[in-house]
């Protein structure tokens, strides 16, 4: 981590979005579900046998598990304490092991590791400005070659309200997703409305961006 990152993102946040995600972890059971996303499950066989991969505010762990389970090597953060000890304990009961830590992504140490693949599943907290950092954080983060995989909320959602932010700029098109990316290989780029049944936050009717890029080599 970096070493003045707590102090800065304690003023730009920090202490809030954490409290705000315990809290709504407390909750008995799994908030977004055990099974992983099922775009997830539907891109893995992209991944080469024991990959890398780096899931980026990955929560309880379902996400992360699922591709431990397909024998990846798997690191994983959330600014949660409370949705990383869960995410712990499921993996300690299926004999699996994930790297998972408590971070922001403002914390966290992008340039520790070139992985094969980042995953960014529902990150929708991060208001534009974090959102940037955040970008840039997942691509350098990636090796050449690598893969970003992202699945989120297009502005449609905001009439369905089974889900997300609610906020309309913390949500995705296909545009805004090319212009924060300008050098990716785009291998999918599709907005689309979906029914979700992830635990008891994402349940309905959705419209949803899936986006899979590919790092030049
Ligand atoms: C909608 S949930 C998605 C969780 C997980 N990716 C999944 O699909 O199950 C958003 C996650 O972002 C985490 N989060 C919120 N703000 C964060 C931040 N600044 N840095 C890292 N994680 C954050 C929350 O704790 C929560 O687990």
């Amino acid at each position: 981590m970096k070493p003045d990152s707590t102090q800065q993102s304690a003023a730009g946040g920090f202490a809030d979005a954490k409290s705000h995600w315990d809290q709504r972890f407390s909750r008995p059971g799994l908030l977004f579900g055990e099974q992983p996303n099922r775009f997830l499950v539907a891109q893995a066989p992209r991944l080469a046998p024991g990959s890398t991969v780096l899931s980026v505010a990955d929560g309880e762990g379902r996400n992360a598990l699922y591709l431990a389970s397909l024998g990846h090597r798997v690191s994983a953060f959330d600014i949660s304490p409370v949705a990383v000890a869960k995410a712990r304990e499921l993996a300690a009961q299926r004999g699996l092991q994930v790297d998972m830590r408590v971070a922001s992504v403002d914390d966290w140490d992008w340039s520790a590791q070139r992985f094969d693949a980042v995953l960014g599943i529902f990150v929708q907290f991060a208001d534009p400005a974090m959102r940037r950092r955040m970008f840039d954080g997942m691509w350098s983060a990636l090796r050449p070659g690598g893969l970003l995989l992202l699945q989120g909320y297009t502005p449609r959602q905001l009439e369905f309200r089974t889900g997300g932010p609610g906020k309309l700029d913390h949500l995705y098109t296909s545009e805004l997703l090319r212009e924060l990316l300008p050098q990716a290989q785009w291998l999918e780029l599709r907005e689309h409305e979906d029914e979700l049944a992830e635990g008891s936050a994402h349940v309905g009717h959705s419209a949803l961006l899936d986006a899979l890029a590919r790092k030049p080599e």
